[in-house]
């Protein structure tokens, strides 16, 4: 049941950034006033003195393995990272098993979804060559996934001839992870039988992505379809988005893309190991800078676990992928009290910008009426990130060890306590998320 509540005395960051020492009341699970001094005679009073107040973050880019790969995650021990991390709303691909290709398999997600899952969630429908019905039709979906390349099977629709009739019918946002699959096939037959993982980064180099961003870029302007480009890794396509994305495009960067680079494989091996790769340092400075610029909208994690005895094969039999939904928001806050970006720039990336891309009503904000998805985060409090301390089930982080701010020590999701005072309430569910057309 959903009791109402009154924080007292947190820094509020209200939209456009603006800032209130104050308190906010939340009636029937929307958030119902913000102010100075309220008062409510049946609500529980959380103390937010010294903390701050944020929407939740609205995590667009997750892969939560249910069904069929439950041995990697699933919705409830992902759902608790979320949680955790401070994630009120996710948006999952459909790489699992089965696909999300229909709408039978999507209701099974969203019946799964709410049996399982702490917080609110939202689906993608998965592209093949030939579900172009189901694609348009099926509800309620948050968009379109097309693999360009980087996976195998029926989720590849890797050709020009394949994805263009995706572009050309319907109006779904179309979410792409843009890497050439042809010139990946070539290169990996060129480094074959190096088993160093920093060769992943030479073989999925960053004219692979290249190539295929400028291919959905061509695409979406063609046919004036709306386009989100998946966890832009390089700076040249940074720079390319810089001069052709038009109002319908968008794109995202991942928190690993930002702060990982090539030289991570010396330290943490197959755990550096992503699609699309880890790149130069170089290209962090150019990814940061296009993020600040407002080239890039948002931040996705693309949390993709794999098991550590899955990780330990050699390169290439290990999986690419890693955890990220506990992490991210404490990573991109600690880099706002470093000076490199203020807390209300992450606020848009992480919790305003992916509800307005994905159309997503009365999220992403502290407002009256909004949807009561809050999150109190601790900005002094540096705490270093622990495996023991992990949900996901895959149990480690490429982050392992860092230093980190900004934890959420309550998290509050359509009004309920998911986190509270830093204790995970797992008797608690979110809601299927909308999305306006
Ligand atoms: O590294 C990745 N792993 N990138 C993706 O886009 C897919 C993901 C996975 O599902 O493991």
């Amino acid at each position: 049941m959903t009791s109402d509540l009154l924080i007292k005395q947190a820094e509020i960051v209200l939209p456009e950034g603006e800032l209130l020492l104050g308190d906010v009341l939340v009636q029937q699970g929307k958030i119902a006033e913000i102010g100075t001094a309220l008062h409510s005679e049946s609500a529980r009073i959380i103390d937010g003195k010294g903390l701050t107040l944020l929407p939740g973050v609205i995590d667009p880019q997750v892969h939560f393995r249910e069904p069929g790969l439950e041995h990697k995650e699933d919705l409830f021990t992902a759902s608790c990272a979320c949680a955790k991390g401070g994630v009120t709303s996710f948006l999952e691909m459909p790489n699992t098993k089965p696909l999300t290709t229909t709408q039978a398999a999507l209701d099974d997600k969203l019946n799964r979804a709410k049996e399982k899952c702490l917080v609110n969630y939202g689906f993608f429908m998965g592209a093949t060559a030939d579900n172009l019905d189901d694609l348009r039709e099926a509800s309620p979906a948050c968009g379109i996934k097309i693999f360009m390349g980087s996976q195998h099977g029926a989720l590849l629709v890797s050709t020009e001839e394949e994805i263009e009739p995706i572009f050309a019918k319907g109006d779904r946002i179309i979410a792409v992870h843009a890497e050439d699959q042809a010139r990946i096939m070539e290169r990996r037959k060129e480094f074959a039988g190096i088993s160093d993982p920093a060769i992943h980064s030479q073989i999925q180099d960053e004219e692979a992505a290249l190539n295929a961003t400028k291919l959905a870029v061509k695409l979406a302007n063609k046919y004036q379809r709306r386009l989100h480009i998946l966890h832009l890794s390089t700076g040249i396509e940074a720079e390319y988005l810089r001069t052709h994305k038009t109002p319908w495009i968008s794109t995202e960067v991942t928190p690993q893309h930002l702060l990982l680079n090539t030289e991570a494989y010396e330290k943490i091996g197959t755990l550096a190991q992503m699609n699309p790769p880890l790149r130069s340092p170089q290209n962090n400075e150019i990814l940061w800078k296009a993020l600040l610029d407002g080239v890039i909208d948002c931040i996705a994690t693309d949390h993709a676990p794999h098991t550590l005895e899955e990780k330990a094969k050699p390169y290439p039999h290990s999986p690419s992928g890693m955890p990220g939904v506990e992490t991210s928001l404490v990573l991109m806050l600690t880099e706002a009290k470093k000076g490199r970006c203020s807390v209300e720039q992450v606020v848009k990336w992480m919790c305003t910008n992916p509800a307005k891309l994905y159309k997503i009503p009365n999220k992403g904000e502290i407002k009256i009426g909004y949807d009561a998805d809050l999150i109190l985060v601790d900005l002094n409090n540096y705490r270093p990130v622990l495996k023991e301390n992990l949900s996901t089930k895959c149990g480690w982080s490429p982050f392992e060890g860092w230093e980190l701010t900004g934890w959420p020590v309550y998290t509050i999701v359509n009004g309920n306590i998911a986190l509270d005072n830093g204790q995970l309430c797992t008797d608690v569910r979110g809601k299927a998320l909308t999305f306006e057309s």
